[in-house]
């Protein structure tokens, strides 16, 4: 399987891996089609992101994902940081092969539970996912 060097880099040193303690959010997915697990801690202040850490239990892809993931929305607004896509996330690694498409959509997924835990937790309402929004985005 060919990953780029910007994946084996990310996979080898991990960024912003491990935990926050007294977090403003906590965001946990699983990725269906094998179990594995990430999960998103955030400080929020300004209404950005002013700490953003992960826990990944699962393959190389999902790591280097992780990692590119909190890097692109450290210090980004809320809103920013709830546009992110997985897309955008494997096109900064670079890309990922194609049955590994779907390791980085747990990035995406877990920055979504995180923010929205923050926001029920302010008395907000969380914001919905995009209709239409799929799990698995192999084939685009
Ligand atoms: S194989 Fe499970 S996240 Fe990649």
């Amino acid at each position: 399987m060919d990953y780029s060097e910007k994946v084996m880099d990310h996979f080898e040193n991990p960024r912003n891996q491990g935990i926050i303690e007294n977090p403003d959010g906590i965001g946990v997915e699983g990725n269906p089609q094998c179990g594995d697990i990430m999960k998103i801690y955030i400080k929020v202040a300004d209404n950005r992101i002013a700490d953003v850490k992960f826990q990944t239990f699962g393959c190389g892809a999902a790591i280097a994902s992780s990692s590119m993931a909190t890097e692109m929305i450290m210090g980004k607004t809320l809103e920013e940081a709830w546009e992110l896509s997985n897309k955008a996330v494997a096109q900064a690694l670079d890309g990922l092969p194609p049955q590994k498409v779907h390791c980085s959509v747990l990035a995406e997924d877990a920055i979504h539970r995180a923010i929205n835990d923050y926001r029920v937790k302010q008395g907000l309402e969380p914001w919905a996912e995009k209709p239409g929004k799929k799990h698995c985005h192999e084939s685009e």
